[in-house]
This record gives structure tokens, C-alpha cells and sequence, in this order.
């Protein structure tokens, strides 16, 4: 049984892994700025789950953390996320994602962790130079979010290389599931067609990405962390499939009978404004071949099991 700390803990992503992993009898801590719902009544049905508040920026509350935790490893979800979010606060971003996965980089030098699992983003990238991109594409990012994700994966290969910390960086795609905490497609789409609302999108029919369902990354993280030794530092953790809002949309309307979801042609904007760069499939071999990763869910069944959850409710 490991002891893992995970920051953003009440994040989409960090409580589901939370849940994974105490699900299997491991020990949770779960630093974030807030305790969510679903960490909290984590917390509240398995004693072995506990929460602690604070802030990355503030080098003492991390240091706390870690201390308090004394975890095996630490699996990094907590971030300024979103394309949109780190423009409205670049600065915030720069100081939460860099500066604050400093703080835990030097935490683990200093109190001896190991290894950290990073969850990183195809926004590293930058414009795709392919439909299908292997994870030695170039990283030539554009957004301050990007722009910092990058960062935090080269500063952590650098206090790797000196301080001999392992640091496995899960590069994800467009991660979806109930409880999605920004305004983004499939999600405003599935929430319309639940409510019963008809959505029409003006454009973005024709982006493509890759989507991968949270329990396909939630599996791929945990992967990355049992794994003993590691031949790369990098994964997409994602489909090797680029669907369409198009088709995304198509899927919702079969699977949502009487559902009235409709998306216009031509690129992608986040929150209306902002131009999606050129994006794909992330090819997944390399996890494959090393991990053993085999996503459960094609963006069908992924969206239906995403409807199933939402209609029944928290798991
Ligand atoms: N969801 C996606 O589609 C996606 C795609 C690629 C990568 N990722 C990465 O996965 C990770 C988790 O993303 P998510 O979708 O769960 O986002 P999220 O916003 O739901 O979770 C982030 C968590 O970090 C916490 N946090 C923010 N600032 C903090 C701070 N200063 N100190 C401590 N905690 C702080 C938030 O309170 C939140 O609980 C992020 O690192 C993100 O970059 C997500």
C-alpha cells in the first residue's frame, strides 16, 4: 500500500484519481485551495483519505503538505488549466504552474520523494505538424498555459538529471467526464442535450482532437506510477483518434433521443474568442508498449458512459 499525495486534489481530474487509488487501499493526501465535493466525501466514507489546504504559490504550505503526506510519490494535477484561463491571468498562471511545481520539485528533493507523476497537456505543442503526433513532436507552445506545462516538464527533467528524481510526465489531450469544471465541448454540448436545451454552436464542426474519457486517464496515470522503472519520462495518456465536433455532436444526437445539438463549420474557439491551434490524434504506442495502456472507451462508448454517470449521479 503506497502513500501518495496529490495536489489538486478537488480537481476533476486529482478526485478521481483520489478515488482510484483509495479504491485499491492506497494512502491519499489531497493538497488544493479548496476542498471539493467529491474529495470530502472521499475523505468522510475511507480514513485513509485526508485533505490539506493551501496554496503551490506558497512555498511553506507545500512544504507542510509534503511533510504531513510523507508520501511514496506524487501524482501533480493542480494548476491554472485551460487555454482561456491562462490568458485571463497570465501572471497567476506563470506563478501557480511554474513557480508553484518548483515549490513541489524542490519539496521532494528536500524530504526525499521520489518520483512525481505530472499531468501535462497537448498544448505543449503548439500547432500540430500532423494528424497523428508521436510525443517526440516538437514543443513549440503558444498560450501562457502551454507555455507553462512546458516549462514545468523541462524544469522537472532538470532537477531529475541533478537531483535524481524520476518525473513521468502524462501527456492528455481533451479530458472528459461528469463534473468537467470549465465550458468546453463535449461537455456543453451533453449539457444542453440532458437538460433538454437545444445548443447550437456557430462554429468549430470541423476541429479535431483527440478526447479521452477521465477513466482511461485516471488508469494511464496510475500505470505511469506503478511502473518501476521507466524507459521515457513522456506519454500520451490519450485515443490515437481525432473526432470531430461534428461527430462529436452526431453521437450526442443518437445517443440523446429528441437531443437538438447542431455545430456550424470551420475551426475552434475557446470561450468564443480565442482560435484553437491545429490539433490531432496523440499516438499512443509508446504507452502501450511500456505501460500497458489500452484506453476502455472510443469517444461512443467514452460519451455514453459519460451520460450513464451524469443521469445516475456521483458515484
Ligand atoms: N482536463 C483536461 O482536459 C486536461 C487536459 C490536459 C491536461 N490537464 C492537466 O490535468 C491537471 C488537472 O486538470 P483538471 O481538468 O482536473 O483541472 P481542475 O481545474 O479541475 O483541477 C485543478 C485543481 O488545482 C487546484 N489549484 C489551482 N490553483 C492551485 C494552487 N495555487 N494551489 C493548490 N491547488 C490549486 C484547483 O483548486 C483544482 O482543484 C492539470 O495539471 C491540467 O493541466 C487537464
Amino acid at each position: 500500500m503506497a502513500r501518495i499525495l496529490i495536489t489538486g486534489g478537488s480537481g476533476f481530474i486529482g478526485a478521481r484519481v483520489a478515488a482510484a487509488l483509495a479504491a485499491r487501499g492506497d494512502t491519499v493526501v489531497s493538497f488544493d485551495t479548496v476542498v471539493g465535493p467529491e474529495i470530502a466525501s472521499l475523505a468522510e466514507a475511507n480514513g485513509r483519505v485526508t485533505t490539506v489546504t493551501g496554496t503551490l504559490t506558497e512555498w511553506p504550505h507545500v512544504a507542510d503538505a509534503v511533510r504531513i503526506a510523507a508520501p511514496d510519490a506524487i501524482v501533480h494535477c493542480a494548476a491554472v488549466v485551460g487555454v482561456v484561463n491562462s490568458l485571463a491571468s497570465p501572471v497567476t498562471t506563470m506563478r501557480v504552474n511554474v513557480e508553484g511545481s518548483l515549490h513541489v520539485l524542490e519539496c521532494m528533493r528536500l524530504f526525499g520523494v521520489r518520483r512525481l507523476v505530472n499531468l501535462s497537456t497537448e498544448e505543449i505543442y503548439g500547432h500540430f505538424t500532423a494528424d497523428l503526433i508521436d510525443e517526440e513532436h516538437p514543443c513549440r507552445p503558444i498560450a501562457p498555459y502551454g507555455i507553462t506545462k512546458f516549462a514545468v516538464e523541462q524544469l522537472a527533467r532538470d532537477h531529475a538529471r541533478t537531483h535524481g528524481l524520476e518525473c513521468i510526465h502524462v501527456r492528455t489531450p481533451w479530458v472528459y467526464g461528469p463534473r468537467f469544471p470549465r465550458p468546453r465541448a463535449p461537455m456543453t454540448m451533453l449539457d444542453a442535450a440532458l437538460a433538454g436545451r437545444p445548443l447550437h454552436m456557430a462554429r468549430g464542426g470541423d476541429f479535431v482532437v483527440d478526447h479521452v474519457h477521465v477513466d482511461d486517464t485516471v488508469a494511464g496515470i496510475l500505470l505511469a506510477l506503478d511502473k518501476p522503472d521507466h524507459r521515457y519520462d513522456a506519454y500520451h495518456i490519450a485515443t490515437g483518434t481525432m473526432p470531430s465536433l461534428a461527430e462529436i455532436a452526431a453521437i450526442i444526437r443518437a445517443l440523446v433521443p429528441g437531443s437538438e445539438i447542431t455545430v456550424g463549420p470551420g475551426p475552434y474557439y475557446f470561450g468564443d474568442k480565442v482560435a484553437a491551434v491545429r490539433k490531432g490524434a496523440l499516438a499512443i504506442d509508446r504507452a502501450r508498449a511500456e505501460l500497458g495502456y489500452a484506453p476502455r472507451h472510443d469517444i461512443r462508448s467514452g460519451i455514453a458512459a459519460y451520460i450513464a454517470e451524469a443521469v445516475a449521479g456521483p458515484r
